[in-house]
């Protein structure tokens, strides 16, 4: 899969920037806050809807516009090439366009474009709280199965229910147990679905996680990456694990009703990442992080294209700077073996490109230098 022609409008420090003769490897260069990395995230914006880098919305509009758009062509394999548009505004409302064709959900539209990319955030991903690691697998696996949007969506949508009904029993506003009985089984039936999802993913992963890790890091470390659920259930087929969640549900309701919050399912879930057997989050070093994150979302690439057919499109935010020369190849060789890449950086050095397979764009103050 690769983008032809990208029209970033609005994002950001970009009024109005468009991007022709893509190649297979492209560097975006120019000086720090020059609109690098915004390129990529509209890039990602495209293809998921969602920011890698911010919930708002309205944080990647330019500040003085109420609109954005983001509009590239996109040559496909195994499905014929498209158009895809998203346009997004002020008060979070998304239009999407495939070919000009207006699509009202969101599921029609994430998938048309893959993206994988690796930035700061990433790396952040690795010793921040667990919500970051959830969001994590939100996205990544929003991007493989359109349908988990909505899965996730009434999850989410439950629990905010089920946690009303909790506060207004606590504080005897409108005691109301069959209800909660009703939102404690749609609760175990949308939490057992995102269950089920999340540990075929991590399982996917792990283990191609594992393969890169070590062909990246100097010495070949102990990488090991885990689903750690909640509640610790066995997950296999649906119905069982539906059951499990709920009777796990049950069992917790007087917890859940003393603090006025669902203290049980996949909210609160996590992800393990250890390196020799010590959790990366309390004892790994930069260095170990940084490979640790860049194997995991490096892994994806393979996943995409066997559940899709195709190699997603590649995005290194700053990846240069992040790691030394040898490692910079090693991790070029393995984004770029088979995928359309794009890569920021302020500067290019004596990197190996091949100048008939490179477009090099300079961009400053949002806007490409000609
Ligand atoms: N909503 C917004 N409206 C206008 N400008 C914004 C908005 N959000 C961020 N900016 C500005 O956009 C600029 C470019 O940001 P970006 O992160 O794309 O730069 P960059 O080239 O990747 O820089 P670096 O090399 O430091 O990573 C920053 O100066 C930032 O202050
Ligand atoms: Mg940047």
């Amino acid at each position: 899969m690769y983008i032809i022609n990208l029209s970033v409008k609005n994002i950001r420090i970009i009024k109005d920037l468009h991007l022709s003769d893509t190649k297979r490897v492209n560097f975006i260069l120019g000086q720090n806050a020059q609109g690098k990395s915004s390129i990529l995230e509209a890039m990602y914006i495209l293809a998921t809807s969602k920011s890698n880098r911010t919930f708002k919305d309205k944080e990647f509009i330019n500040i003085n516009e109420d609109i954005c758009e983001i509009k590239a062509n996109v040559k496909r394999e195994k499905r014929p090439d498209c158009e895809i548009e998203i346009v997004i505004d002020k008060n979070h409302k998304k239009a999407f366009f495939i070919d000009n064709a207006k699509k009202t959900k969101i599921k029609d539209v994430i998938g048309e474009l893959n993206c994988v990319i690796f930035s700061e955030e990433d790396i952040e991903m690795i010793k921040d709280e667990p919500q970051s690691r959830r969001n994590f697998m939100n996205l990544e696996i929003s991007q493989m199965f359109p349908l988990y949007t909505e899965e996730y969506a009434n999850y989410k949508r439950t629990l905010l229910q089920r946690n009303n009904t909790l506060k207004d029993i606590k504080n005897n506003i409108r005691p109301s147990y069959d209800i909660l009985d009703i939102l404690d089984l749609q609760l175990s039936i949308y939490g057992a679905k995102l269950l089920i999802r999340r540990k075929k993913f991590i399982e996917e992963i792990a283990p191609l996680s594992s393969e890169i890790y070590n062909i990246i890091s100097d010495k070949v470390g102990d990488f090991s990456l885990k689903y750690s659920p909640n509640p610790n259930i066995d997950i296999t087929d649906e119905i069982s694990t539906q059951r499990a969640l709920f009777e796990q549900i049950s069992a917790k309701r007087e917890t859940d009703l003393r603090l006025g919050t669902t203290n049980v399912g996949p909210h609160r879930d996590d992800l393990e990442i250890k390196i020799n057997n010590l959790p990366v989050k309390n004892y790994g070093s930069q260095g170990e992080g940084k490979s640790a994150a860049f194997a995991i979302k490096m892994a994806e690439i393979n996943i995409i294209k066997n559940i899709t057919g195709e190699y997603p499109v590649v995005l290194l935010d700053d990846l240069m700077s992040e790691l030394d020369y040898d490692r910079r190849e090693k991790t070029m060789k393995i984004a770029g073996e088979n995928c359309q890449i794009f890569i920021t950086t302020t500067h290019l050095d004596k990197l190996d490109y091949n100048p008939e397979d490179t477009s090099i764009y300079y961009i400053k103050e949002g806007s490409l230098l000609k």
